[in-house]
């Protein structure tokens, strides 16, 4: 394939939208097109107001928005114009049939994978950016062979590795980028060229070169073994309370065993996100599915244990508030699943107000980019009546406002404001006795138990 000069993303998702935008901004010779289907989102990606809040990335869309790329619905004329077409739609967990509730569902992969064979024209490089079952690659080739009629293609695992929140950095400055393809000489001639578009702004020895079936699987282990990390600590978390060790003293002790490493040990509430349970559960089917229980029930043993973490959080406030809080006022601090995004999917916070509110308990919701009608699809979503979700919950635009006149607050995301409002204000406006719960580990103890706080933060004895 000659040089590039046009790239397609089917997805214009949280991660199609900013890894297009990178590479727009990286390659200003290249033009960079990203369609979806979903007409409100694209209008959104074209308008002041993005559908993503992720630091850094107004900077980078508008820099380079209308010059080389575009946002657009019309997937037909972007894929024939194409040298590589990027697909980033969603992979979620399969809710109905065979392997509900754990394999991926690949519908929208295979709907991309149609839309492509049924327009192209001449040589394309396919692109998997969406996390997938290790060996899709195959079933979107043979989609691809079976329907297109003037169509050649080359299939390759590029993974995305960033997290949501720090995406521009990330992408900027990535640990690495993995390319899998055929062994061929095809497959390898679209391995390099792909390799050239990220080599602008990529170390060569960063970019990583495996075949296709390391590519896809790397990426649900990467996932997997980050997730166990933040399991293995909570499961810890508990025993530091039972203990009086402190489980960021403990933390901070293996970390610095360069061995272990000292990211993603922190202590919390539960991981939430897209992605972690999902890719997850989607190891655990393909080793059941491989009969390969033993290596099933070992994974699955991170997700039971996040599990419990949210629900041992739930519990702990319960039983704090004397075994009751029906009819109280609970303040929720954060809603979305981390800090610097307005993503909810999985976000524990989801399970704590859930758990909440069964227990008929009052919430007043307070997150910076969340708003109203997305914690109401998060709940309705597990089950909840709309009806009863407004008569029990609150919106909120302020820490202080939340805490009113509340019992208890529980600090879900780790909003770095969070750390820094005026206790002594809110701790006043409260309830006596004014509980405060912690599921980040964010809030300076000593500070909030001086002003007359009673306070709970995982994993402290
Ligand atoms: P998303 O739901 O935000 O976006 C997916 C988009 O694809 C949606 O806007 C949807 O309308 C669109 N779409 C679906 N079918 C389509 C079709 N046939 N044609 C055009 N558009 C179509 O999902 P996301 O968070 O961007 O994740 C996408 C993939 O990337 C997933 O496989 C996920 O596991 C993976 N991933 C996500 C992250 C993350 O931080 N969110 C990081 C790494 C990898
Ligand atoms: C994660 C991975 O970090 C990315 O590398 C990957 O590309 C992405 O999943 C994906 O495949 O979607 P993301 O889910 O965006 O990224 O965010 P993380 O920073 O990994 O946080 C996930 C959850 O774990 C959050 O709820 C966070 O609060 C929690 N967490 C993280 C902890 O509880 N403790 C930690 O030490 C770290």
């Amino acid at each position: 394939m000659s040089e590039i000069k046009k790239i397609c993303c089917i997805g214009a998702g949280y991660v199609g939208g900013p890894t297009m935008a990178m590479i727009a901004a990286k390659c200003p010779g290249i033009d960079v097109s990203v369609v979806d289907i979903n007409e409100a989102r694209i209008a959104a990606w074209n308008s002041d107001t993005l559908p993503i809040y992720e630091p850094g990335l107004d900077e980078l869309v508008i820099g380079a928005r209308g010059k080389n790329l575009f946002f657009s619905t019309d997937v037909d004329a972007a894929i024939v114009d194409a040298d590589i077409i990027f697909v980033s739609v969603g992979t979620p967990t399969k809710t109905y049939g065979m392997g509900a509730g754990k394999a991926a569902d690949l519908c929208y992969i295979e709907g991309a994978a149609r839309m492509i064979a049924k327009v192209a024209k001449g040589p394309k490089i396919i692109v998997e950016k969406s996390t997938i079952p290790v060996r899709t690659a195959e079933a979107i080739k043979t989609i691809l062979e079976a329907n297109s009629e003037e169509g050649t293609f080359q299939v390759l695992s590029n993974p995305e590795f960033l997290a949501e929140g720090t995406a521009i950095d990330d992408m900027s400055d990535p640990d690495r980028i993995l390319i899998g393809g055929d062994p061929s000489d095809e497959g390898q001639a679209a391995v390099a060229a792909l390799a050239s578009v990220y080599g602008t702004w990529i170390p060569d020895d960063r970019i990583i070169r495996t075949n296709l079936w390391s590519s896809e699987l790397s990426k649900l282990v990467a996932n997997a073994f980050l997730a166990q990390r933040i399991s293995s600590i909570n499961s810890i978390s508990a025993l530091c309370e039972k203990t009086e060790a402190d489980v960021d003293e403990v933390a901070n002790a293996i970390g610095m065993d360069s061995r272990i490493g000292s990211k993603f040990l922190k202590a919390s509430v539960g991981f939430g996100g897209s992605c972690f349970q999902k890719d997850l559960l989607n190891l655990v089917y393909l080793s059941g599915h491989f009969g390969l229980p033993e290596v099933a029930n070992y994974w699955q043993a991170v997700i039971d244990m996040n599990e419990w973490q949210k629900e041992r959080f739930s519990a702990k406030v319960v039983q704090t508030l004397f075994n009751t809080v029906r009819g109280k006022k609970i303040g929720i601090w954060g809603f979305a699943f981390k800090k610097d995004t307005n993503d909810t999917r999985e976000s524990a916070a989801i399970y704590v107000c859930r758990d909440l509110l069964m227990e008929g308990a009052n919430i007043a919701i307070y997150d910076p980019k969340v708003g109203a009608e997305q914690v109401y699809a998060d709940l309705e979503y597990l089950g909840m009546e709309r009806a009863k979700l407004e008569k029990q919950i609150t919106f909120c635009d302020s820490c202080e406002e939340a805490a009113s006149e509340a019992h208890g607050v529980a600090v879900l995301t780790e909003w770095g404001e969070f750390k820094t409002v005026d206790f002594e204000k809110i701790y006043e406006g409260m309830f006596k006795p004014a509980f405060l719960f912690d599921g980040r580990n964010i809030i300076d103890a000593e500070l909030v138990r001086e002003v007359g706080f009673d306070f709970y933060s995982i994993g402290k004895g």
